[in-house]
């Protein structure tokens, strides 16, 4: 969506708050020997208690509440009866829905001990996130967010995961521009609007990057088994600083 008045402004923030909210109640409770299934029932009660719904529950039927990936899973990580071990590396991505409009954002959390690599590759995908905010103003082409992303993983020896895409959001989850890019992709000259609202999702790997389905028809995994980080904000576009709605 494109936000035009004051309260558009109002709605989008009250679920981007919500978000955070959310993300901040899983992370608390995140701890070797919880399952997948437990840390994504905190997140239901959360969504529950403050009037807000699951996007992907209501959009597309989606089995949970949040999406909780694995190490390897890259995306759509269907929560379960999984329990986290020390070491895990876990994505919390959660997109809601209050009064009408939507959010969606994510973090990736290294539990102890944490590798090297691992530090490497959170440390990477969340500069890429900042990254592609700051180069996100209005009048710029879409792919410069793309072309930021790519540079980020570059200097951290890291790889963009093609496949996996940002995307307009405000009124649905998923709204146009369909996909915006984590890499400098020549077909995504369009500028970017003032008000225009964005997810921004850069997927970071350590390996090649291809994925593959897995047998729940909804986590998607990488094909070399290496471990994916993600950083997801809601942003609103304007002349300068992007209005950052899941802060
Ligand atoms: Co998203």
């Amino acid at each position: 969506m494109t936000i035009e008045t004051a309260r558009d402004l109002h709605g989008l923030l009250a679920v981007g708050r919500v978000v955070r909210g959310t993300i901040a109640a899983m992370a608390v409770r995140l701890r070797p020997g919880i399952t997948t299934a437990e840390l994504d029932a905190v997140a239901l009660e959360y969504l529950t208690r403050e009037g807000a719904r699951s996007a992907p529950m209501i959009e597309v039927g989606y089995p949970a509440a949040t999406c909780i990936s694995v190490n390897e899973e890259a995306a759509h990580g269907l929560p379960g009866a999984r329990l986290l071990a020390p070491g895990d590396l876990v994505t919390l991505d959660v997109a809601a829905e209050l009064s009408g409009y939507y959010a969606d954002a994510a973090i990736t959390v290294a539990l102890p001990p944490i590798t090297p690599a691992q530090q490497r590759l959170c440390t990477c995908a969340e500069a890429a996130l900042q990254a592609a905010i700051q180069v996100a103003r209005a009048g710029q082409p879409l792919r410069q967010i793309g072309r930021a992303v790519e540079g980020i993983a570059r200097r951290h020896q890291c790889r963009v995961v093609r496949e996996l895409t940002g995307h307009g959001i405000g009124r649905r989850m998923h709204e146009a521009p369909r996909s915006v890019p984590n890499f400098d992709d020549p077909r995504a000259t369009m500028p970017l609007a003032e008000g225009v609202v964005l997810a921004i999702e850069p997927h970071i790997t350590l390996g090649s990057g291809q994925l593959e389905n897995s047998a729940d028809a909804w986590t998607i995994r990488t094909r070399d088994r290496k471990r994916v980080a993600v950083f997801e904000h809601t942003i609103v576009v304007t002349a300068r600083e992007p209005i950052v709605v899941t802060a």
